[in-house]
Parts: structure tokens; sequence; C-alpha cells
């Protein structure tokens, strides 16, 4: 990052209310602007999350030939340029922070019959490739990356991929979409099996751009998605709803912060990615739902949060995919809820833009809270009253560390200070102007 880093302190947070509107959700913005590209036409955007990890996207297809236009208004315009229509980059493609950015333009670019090259920050730089490389592979691509499966690394795509059978190791959204996004470019039909439903935004967005897929249950809680290769996509206009992950931060804070009672118009509740609100209204939160709707076939509504006392429960691993990125939020939360809570199936965690099981689990043990960390599993042992806090936390590049806890600074009995607020950015750009226009008590401080 260019910009030297920046230290930031929660104090004590007032209560909180307030009805502010959330920037769009990365996952949908992303695949927005990638498809749009793919398709012949003009597509408009409204909604488009404005963060690091999205820019970073926009500006890859620019680099790949697509027009992509910001508009004053905050309109986002993409030409594209047809399935297989993208040509060689001029430089190389910096996907900074972003892992889905760089994960799903790997199945594309493995269509195209060049050779690109990829790198990112430090974050990125460690995170495993491997597991799209190698199904895009099967299929015609080929790659030439750094040790252990890393960026950077080049690729070098085909016009004639093969479609494959796909069955996921890893229940991964982004390993999925880069598997459908090749297979829309070749000639035949691409099955992907995921051993449990994840995030379906390409599954949707494709399909609202025109493009056949079929979705079917397997055993147990498996299922078979699969794209037809090679059509025509049209250009369409999306509306991309508020981010629920994004939603998460300011929705814990409401909850643990006594009088509180906020609202948050216009957030996505897919099913795929609502897992957190579930577990948290199993542990006695009062969240309730408002205005539900369809938005081009993503379910959309408001949700109203009332602090609430909340109890230690048992979160189950077959959970996990529909709120992988909000463990980190969970554990504060459970850090201040009355009793023990366990969080199973995390093993993904490891592989995020930290190892966010150690780094949460040292963050909490700092700010005073018992916690206990397996391979795959994290035990809180919550007292019902929120902890000690008074560290600093490394929060390793990773916007949901940092995130969580300046929520918990807001509520522990000393403040919470954090090494670098850079990373926000990425997800959640004006974080602490909303949350301090609800009533947090978040500001710089001295490095
Ligand atoms: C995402 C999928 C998830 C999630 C990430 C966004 C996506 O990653 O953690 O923040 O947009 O497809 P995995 O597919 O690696 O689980």
């Amino acid at each position: 990052m260019e910009t030297p880093a920046l230290p930031l302190q929660a104090d004590k947070s007032g209560i909180l209310k307030g009805s502010p509107r959330l920037p769009g959700d990365k996952s949908i913005s992303h695949r927005a602007v990638m498809i749009a590209g793919l398709a012949v036409g003009e597509s408009r955007i409204e909604g488009l999350l404005e963060g690091e990890d999205v820019i970073r996207t926009a500006e890859a297809l620019r680099l790949l030939g697509a027009e992509v236009r910001r508009h004053e208004d905050g309109l986002w315009t993409v030409h594209g340029r047809g399935v297989g229509g993208l040509r060689e980059p001029a430089d190389v493609i910096d996907m900074g922070n972003s892992g889905t950015g760089t994960r799903l333009l790997l199945g594309i670019l493995a269509a195209h019959g060049f050779t690109a090259h990829l790198t990112g920050d430090a974050s990125l730089r460690q995170r495993p490739m491997e597991r799209v490389m190698g199904p895009l592979r099967q299929m015609g691509a080929s790659f030439q990356a750094r040790e252990g499966g890393r960026l950077p690394l080049s690729v070098t795509g085909t016009p004639d991929l093969i479609p494959i059978d796909y069955e996921l190791p890893m229940a991964s959204a982004q390993v999925k979409s880069a598997v459908l996004l090749a297979g829309l470019h070749a000639m035949g039909a691409t099955t992907v099996i995921e051993p449990a439903p994840t995030r379906d935004h390409t599954e949707i967005m494709l399909a609202h751009f025109g493009a056949q897929l079929t979705m079917e249950e397997r055993e147990g809680n498996a299922r078979a998605i699969t794209v037809q290769g090679q059509p025509e996509l049209t250009a369409r206009n999306i509306q991309v709803p508020g981010d629920p992950s994004s939603a998460a931060f300011p929705a814990v804070a409401a909850l643990l912060t006594p009088g509180s009672e906020i609202r948050l118009p216009n957030v996505g509740l897919n099913e795929t990615r609502t897992g957190l609100f579930a577990v948290l209204k199993g542990m006695g939160a009062q969240i309730s739902i408002l205005n539900e709707r369809t938005q081009a076939g993503e379910r959309v509504g408001d949700l109203e949060i009332h602090a609430s006392d909340l109890r230690g429960v048992d979160v189950p691993a077959d959970i996990a995919p529909s709120m992988i990125d909000e463990y980190p939020i969970l554990a504060v939360a459970a850090a201040c809820a009355h009793g023990t809570t366990m969080l199973r199936g995390l093993a993904e965690l490891r592989v995020k833009e930290s190892d966010r099981l150690a780094v949460m689990a040292r963050g909490l043990a700092a700010c005073g809270v018992a916690v206990e960390e397996g391979d795959d599993w994290l035990k809180i042992d919550g007292t019902g009253i929120p902890p000690r806090g008074g560290a600093t936390i490394a929060t390793e590049l990773d916007h949901r560390i940092a995130m969580s806890f300046l929520v918990l600074g807001g509520v522990s009995e000393q403040p919470i200070s954090i090494d670098d607020a850079r990373p926000i950015d990425t997800s959640f750009p004006g974080f602490v102007a909303l949350m301090n226009g609800l009533g947090a008590s978040i500001r710089e401080i001295a490095p």
C-alpha cells in the first residue's frame, strides 16, 4: 500500500441509533463488472461497491479491453466485449488484496488465447491459487506460479477450453465461480459439484445476463451446477444490494451496546449469505427483516436491530459456508455473550486475507477473553460482560479483523487500537464515518 499505516482507536461507544446506507455487496460487485465485461452492449450498474477490491477488478477489465466507466452520480457502465472477446493486457494486472477478484478472473483468463500476469499485495501473494489452477489446467489453461501456487503468476489461456465435471474438494464459491466462468467459454456443458451450498451470486448473475444454468441437489448437502458454454450474453442493468457481510459490523455493535436501535436498509439477504443473522438470533439477538423483495434474482430487505443480551451457542460446521466471512465479528459477539460459544468447521479461515483463526484467537486473548484455538475450531467463554480490552491488535492486512476489533473496542472496558485501518477500504469504504455517525467513537491515533 502506498500510503503509511493508519492506526485507529475505538473508545467506548455511545448508544447507536440511525439508519445508514451500506456500501454495495462485494461479491455481487465483482461479478457484475466481470460478467458485464463478457456481455454484448452496455450494462448499467447501480450501487456498485466502490471499495479497493472492486476498483481493482474494474481496472483489470479495462486492461482487458472492456469499457468500464464511473459516472458522476455513482452509476457505473460497462461496455462488454462478448464471451471470449477480451484482449491481451499490456501490463501486469495488480489485484491488490482481492482473492475473489483474482480467482474469478483466472477462470475468465483461462479461456482467452493470450498470457496475462497477475500480482497482488503481501496478503494476496500468500494465498493459495492452486485450488483454481488445478481445474483450469484440466480444462486446457496453463500457469506459471510462485512456489505453493501463489502470486505473482502468469496464465496462458486457450479459446478451445474443454468442458469438465469437477467435484470441489472444499466448499468455495470462488473456485466454483472460476470453473463456471471458464465453462461459460467452453464448447459444451461444464458441471461443478459443491460439497455444500456456497454463495450462488455467479449463477444468479450469469442467468440474469442470459446464460443457461441448471442446479441439481445431490446426496447429503451437495449440489451440482451446470453451465452451457458459449452463450451470447446481453447487457443488463443491475442494482447491487448492500453487503450483508458489511452489515454484520454495525449490527453486532448495536446488539452489544445497551439501548441501541438501528435500521440497515437495502441489505442483500441471499440465504447463502445470512448464516450470521440466524446464529445471532439463536444467541438471543433481536433482529427483524422488513420490506423483503427480490432484485435481479437476489433477495433484499431492511434489517432492524435492537440491543440484546446474548448467550453462547454451538455453531455447527455445516452453517460455515453461509457465514464464512462473519466469524471474526461473531467471535466478538461471543466474547460479550453469556456462556460458551463453540465455532466449528473453520479450516478455510486459515487461508483468508489473514489466518483469521489464529489472528482472532490472539487478539481476543490480548483483550482478556477466555479463548481456545483448535485446528479448525474456536471456543470462546463469555461472562455476559464485555471484556477488558486495552490492547493493540495486529490486523495483518485483514479488513474484517480490523473492523471486528474496532467494534469490540466500542464496548470493552478499555479502548482497543488497531495497527492499520487501510485495508478496511477494500470492502467497507466509509466504515469509520458510518460507525461514528451511529454513535461510535473511533479516531485516528499517532503511529
Ligand atoms: C467469496 C467467497 C468466499 C468469501 C469471499 C468472497 C466470493 O471465499 O470468503 O470473501 O465472492 O465468491 P471462498 O470461496 O474462498 O470461500
